[in-house]
Order: structure tokens, then C-alpha cells, then sequence
């Protein structure tokens, strides 16, 4: 099975003598108590840096304390808390039923679990659309659930939205290209792009976004050929997801790419890993064991 690298934690590579990769530009957080550790949190600075020194930066969707541990162990730089939760959680079959009070549960959640990582939620449908107030406000609770970092959907159509939370203090992350909270007016799931009236509107998109503050901006299912173009053309990071190699960063779904998720899978998917099948045989055994008796065992029974 190949699994995400296990980078060694900034904390690990000082202790082995292993230069830094993210020197200064950090917080320190101290825990409580005499045993409490110091812990280099990743901080927007360093992702900048990332992009100017060529560093890739990994992200991955995480929605509870669970998995955003296991995965800031691992080594990723950025966990969002992703409005994908409405499909791989919550059972909807697309974003737009996610609430305000959704996000924030599971980004509280999933602050808890991380120390280093750079933890993004993301702005749900209607959170931000409505009002610049209504936007900054949501914003500012998903801060307060422990995010350190919003993400929105849109270009152009949000530059004032992304200024005004930015503005706020608020660090913004775009995401343009194929936005999933605008299904109905894209005429569903579609690789956005490809001809040249929306070439066009996807790099006035991707410079509205950097103009208007945000720190990083997210280029779903665009041409890798579109994307690298965008990267090149804007200072800040660019994280891709079905738009090629050329990004600064890349960006999957934990249960797309664990192998958990088999509803559908876009061509973009890669499955580093194929753990539905493990989960199914680990219940399946523990179904039969309560079924014929033999669990629990004498050594599971006080
Ligand atoms: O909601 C999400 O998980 C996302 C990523 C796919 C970028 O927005």
C-alpha cells in the first residue's frame, strides 16, 4: 500500500540535527502543565515560502479529531475541513445542505486533533453569499471553532467578499474553477476551462482572487495546462485538484484517496491506499465471531 510519505515533524528533524524545513515564521503553542510540549504550528508565511523555494505543499480534507491527528502526525501541511463533509459524512449527495453549524462542529473537531498543521475550513452555501457582514461574521466563527483560515468558492463574483473578511484579519483561501456549490449553474460536475471565453474568465478569476487578499487559492478540474499558467502568473500558492502537477500544492479527499469512498470516482482520484476492503473484512469477521459465540473470549470478560 503506498500511503502519503511520513515526513518527520519539523519537531523530529531538529532533534535528529535535520535542518528545518520551515525556518522561523512560526508560533510556538505551549500545552498545559509541566509536561506540555512546544510545537511548531505551519503558518501562512511558511506556505508562501513553500512556493517561493518550490516546495510542494500537502493538503488533505480531515472532518474529526481522529483522523486530523493521524494526518498531522503523518506530516501534511494544510487540513481542511472540507464542505465535502456533506457527501463523505453527512450522506447528502452534494455540498449545498451544509451548514454553518456543521462546519463549525467538525472544524472544532478537527482542531483538536491537529498541533502543526495549517487547518482551512470551508465557507458553507449561504454562509458568505448573502452580505459582506454575514460573510466576515461566519468567517469569524470558523476561526473561533480553531480554524486559521477560510476557504470560499468564486473569482471575480467574490472579490469584495474575499476582501472584506480579509480585511477582517480573516486569512483567506480561493477556490476556482469547477466550484461544487455552483453544480446547477455549471450543469453539474465539469472540468471548467476548456474553451477560451472561460480561459479567459478563469484567469480574470484567479487574479481577482490574489488582488482582492486571499493568502492561497484552490484550481479545481481546470486543464493542467490553465493551471500551470495561473501558477506561474500569481505569487501566492495555488493548490490543485484535478488541474495537473504544475500547482504549488495538491489537495484529495481522505476517503478518495484511502480507498474508502466508492459512490464515484473522478478520473482525478488517485487511491493511495484501498481500505474499504480491509474495514469490510474486520466487521465482517466481527459479525461472524458475535454470531457463532466465540466473542467475547474468556480474555475480553471480566
Ligand atoms: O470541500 C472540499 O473538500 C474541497 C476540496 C475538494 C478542495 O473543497
Amino acid at each position: 500500500m503506498r500511503f502519503l510519505p511520513a515526513l518527520p515533524s519539523p519537531d523530529a528533524r531538529l532533534l535528529r540535527g535535520l535542518p528545518d524545513p520551515f525556518p522561523g515564521g512560526r508560533i510556538f503553542l505551549g500545552g498545559k502543565g509541566a509536561g506540555a510540549m512546544a510545537v511548531r504550528k505551519t503558518n501562512i508565511l511558511d506556505l508562501a515560502r513553500m512556493k517561493d523555494d518550490g516546495q510542494k505543499i500537502v493538503m488533505i480534507t480531515a472532518y474529526d479529531a481522529l483522523f486530523a491527528r493521524i494526518f498531522d502526525d503523518v506530516g501534511v501541511d494544510v487540513i481542511l475541513v472540507g464542505d465535502s463533509l456533506g457527501q463523505v459524512v453527512l450522506g447528502y449527495s452534494d455540498t449545498l445542505n451544509v451548514t454553518m453549524e456543521d462546519m463549525v462542529r467538525h472544524t472544532g473537531a478537527a482542531a483538536r486533533g491537529r498541533k502543526r498543521a495549517f487547518l482551512v475550513a470551508d465557507m458553507p452555501f449561504l454562509s458568505y453569499q448573502p452580505s459582506i457582514a454575514d460573510a466576515i461574521r461566519n468567517a469569524g466563527r470558523l476561526l473561533q471553532a480553531g480554524a486559521e483560515a477560510v476557504k470560499l468558492e468564486g473569482g471575480r463574483n467574490a472579490e469584495e467578499t474575499i476582501r472584506a473578511i480579509a480585511s477582517a484579519d480573516i486569512p483567506v483561501m480561493g477556490h476556482i474553477g469547477l466550484t461544487p456549490q455552483s453544480v446547477h449553474r455549471m450543469g453539474g460536475y465539469r472540468v471548467q476551462g476548456k474553451t477560451d471565453p472561460q480561459r479567459e474568465r478563469l484567469l480574470d478569476d484567479a487574479a481577482a482572487v490574489q488582488e482582492a487578499g486571499a493568502f492561497s487559492v484552490v484550481l479545481e478540474g481546470i486543464p493542467a495546462a490553465l493551471a500551470g499558467e495561473i501558477t506561474r502568473a500569481l505569487s501566492i500558492p495555488t493548490i490543485g485538484i484535478g488541474a495537473g502537477v504544475a500547482c504549488d500544492g495538491q489537495v484529495l479527499v481522505m476517503q478518495d484517496l484511502l480507498g474508502l469512498f466508492d459512490e464515484f470516482r473522478p478520473k482525478f482520484v488517485k487511491r493511495f491506499g484501498e481500505l474499504r476492503k480491509p474495514v469490510v473484512e474486520a466487521v465482517g469477521a466481527y459479525a461472524a465471531a458475535v454470531r457463532d459465540g466465540s466473542f467475547p473470549g474468556k480474555e475480553h470478560s471480566f
